[in-house]
């Protein structure tokens, strides 16, 4: 696939500190309220705690939709025309999960409409000022200080400098779309959070994820930092928000093939995600040599690399630490991304440094790669999203492969890393084909373990654990972090308090949790770590644990066993692919949606 993504511009990289979902429509549609409605639908994962919709009617009113909770199914009533809309969908910083605390705001005069990503720091001194002279106020949000701001200007100013006026006065990081009804026009800033506009057939769009543009126009303009933009159904100005100079801003025509996430017939994303693991493997095994071979140059040409990441991505990472020992006897680092800050003094301009994620837009990786970055390392990264912002920034790249994930819980672009990071170590190693050989393997085992009587006996599990308080997890070698990832998927999908550890570990702490009936489980593959873990198992057994193992072989210490194929070094796949199941049947068991655990969000943007 050819691909056709701006550079990012470094200077600009903004480091965004709110994940809300925001989408725009102005145009000769006379349904603008529904089509932000689907777009919303689609940014949902950025936030689902409220979500609201503002519409210019024709008679040049606005009339707002506001509620808390998730959108769901709902639909909008079409008793009003509109041709331009903007709605968003909230994770609650400031204000509490409310209807007036939803997004969007307006003015006094119920003229403007605004959505607003970010925090603005000093909104507490803007706001007082702006009551003192005679604003009133309607939500404890900082957001709603922006509304009143850009009114009080325009009673002497355009739209543009207004905004202009407005925006430049917000300490933080932050971005705006402001429906003004007397010029029907839109105006948009930003200083963080990512803003996409997109350019259609008498028809503008904004949103803050191109995907949910594409459905309608591939013209795509990614807004950098600082920027100010005024839109209506037929111009699109862009200025600069130092000194309100013109930007002579380029569309991209964006070819990417978007293949739509439905669930068909499936209950949940989350379990759709888990099945299309097998062909996304399958994809990475047949098609991706070339990257795989580019890739493996580059780290074997760098002087020091790091892999770093967040939550699984992080987890990723670690397991790539032990492949690359094991496979390519190379030795890599690895930082969670929050830390790799602390850690960069011995950076060089050699250092290769490698972010993994899904999203692209986790702040804690852009900060740690924008940290490098002042170091003058090379910055790659391995990511699912195009055209997201760490895909934009890096110097190299890897596209995951992994298609749209819509479930939080990340599923499959975590075994699309373990696929990529086997598969780099075997070719460094010189030794591609046996890599693809034993990823072949795993691939392979996938259709048993999606098989209905596999699936049944670890519902049966599940229906002996579901209602247990603790769980924990071993693995030893490149299975500790299957065993961390493991106790992340049971976490956030079911609540159940799960820890991964390294089995060795056991005995310096954790064993004192140990009670009779505790559920522990304990990852036991055909590798070097087969017997030493199964000692550990021993002692939790010996203190009344309930033992669960996965692995090739089964010992009558477990209570439970969860059998999988030898898939040699790819034995990593199945095995963690049983722990997503597990943290999936596990949630459904306790009556939760594993599609949207309580307050996370798939793009984590909040320091
Ligand atoms: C995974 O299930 C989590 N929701 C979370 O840990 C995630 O992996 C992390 O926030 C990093 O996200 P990224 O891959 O989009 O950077």
């Amino acid at each position: 696939m050819k691909i056709t993504a701006p550079i990012l511009n470094i200077n600009n990289l903004s480091l965004s500190h709110i994940m809300c979902g925001i989408f725009g429509y102005i145009g000769n549609k006379t349904n603008a309220q529904n089509i932000v409605l689907d777009g919303l639908r689609s940014l949902e994962y950025r936030g689902y705690d409220s979500w609201g919709i503002a519409s210019l009617l024709n008679s040049g009113k606005i009339t707002v939709t506001k509620n808390t909770g998730k959108i769901g199914n709902i639909k909008l009533e079409s008793t009003f025309n509109s041709n331009q809309a903007l709605g968003h969908t909230r994770w609650a910083t400031h204000g509490g999960v409310t209807v007036r605390n939803a997004h969007p705001h307006l003015d006094c005069k119920h003229n403007l409409a605004l959505i607003h990503n970010g925090i603005i720091e000093n909104y507490e001194s803007l706001k007082k000022k702006l009551i003192k002279d005679g604003h009133v106020f309607r939500s404890e949000t900082d957001s709603e200080t922006a509304v009143h701001l850009i009114e009080e200007y325009l009673k002497t100013d355009s739209l543009e400098n207004a905004v202009f006026k407005a925006f430049n006065q917000f300490e933080g990081l932050n971005a705006i779309i402001v429906l003004d009804a007397s010029s029907r026009s839109f105006a948009a800033a930003k200083n963080g959070s990512p803003l996409v506009i997109g350019q259609g057939n008498g028809e503008n769009f904004l949103a803050s994820d191109a995907h949910a543009i594409l459905p309608y126009t591939n013209k795509i303009y990614f807004m950098d930092d600082s920027e100010l933009v005024t839109i209506n159904n037929k111009a699109i100005r862009v200025v600069k928000l130092k000194d309100k100079s013109v930007k002579k801003h380029k569309f991209q025509i964006i070819n990417w093939k978007i293949k739509k996430a439905e669930k068909g017939s499936l209950p949940h994303f989350m379990l759709k995600e888990i099945y299309d693991q097998k062909e996304v493997l399958d994809y990475i095994n047949r098609h991706q040599s070339e990257d795989i071979i580019k890739y493996a140059r580059l780290i074997s040409e760098s002087f020091g690399s790091y892999l770093v990441g967040c939550g699984s991505a992080a987890y990723a990472c670690l397991a790539g630490t032990y492949i690359f020992s094991r496979i390519a006897k190379k030795h890599i680092n690895f930082s969670v991304a929050s830390e790799f800050g602390y850690l960069v003094d011995f950076l060089t301009p050699k250092s290769l440094v490698i972010g993994l994620s899904q999203s692209g837009e986790t702040i804690d990786l852009l900060d740690a790669l924008k940290k490098a970055k002042e170091k003058k390392a090379v910055i790659s990264s391995m990511v699912n999203v195009l055209g997201s912002t760490l895909y934009r920034y890096s110097d190299h790249k890897l596209l995951l492969n992994a298609g749209l994930e819509r479930a939080v819980v990340s599923t499959k672009a975590f075994t699309a890393k373990l696929a990529y990071l086997l598969l780099i170590a075997f070719q460094i190693s010189g030794r591609l084909r046996q890599g693809k050989k034993e990823l072949s393997l795993a691939i392979k085992e996938l259709d048993a373990i999606f098989n209905a009587e596999f699936l049944s006996g670890l519902k049966n599990i599940v229906n002996r654990i579901y209602n247990k308080e603790h769980l924990y997890i071993i693995g030893r070698g490149v299975s500790y972090p299957i065993a961390l990832e493991t106790a992340m998927k049971i976490k956030e999908a079911s609540y159940i308090h799960a820890e991964g550890f390294a089995g060795g570990e056991l005995k310096h702490g954790v064993i004192a949790l140990i009670e009779k009936g505790t559920p522990c489980i304990a990852f036991v593959p055909n590798d070097e770590t087969y017997f030493d873990t199964l000692s550990g198992v021993m002692e939790i057994k010996a203190r009344g644990g309930y033992m669960i193992g996965i692995g090739y072989k089964n010992n009558n210490v477990f209570d439970e066993f969860i059998n999988t194929q030898d898939c040699k070094s790819a034995s990593v796949i199945p095995n963690v692919i049983i722990g997503q199941l597990l943290g999936y049947y596990l949630s459904v068991r306790r009556g939760l949606d594993p599609d949207k655990p309580r307050n996370l969000a798939k793009s984590v943007t909040v320091k």
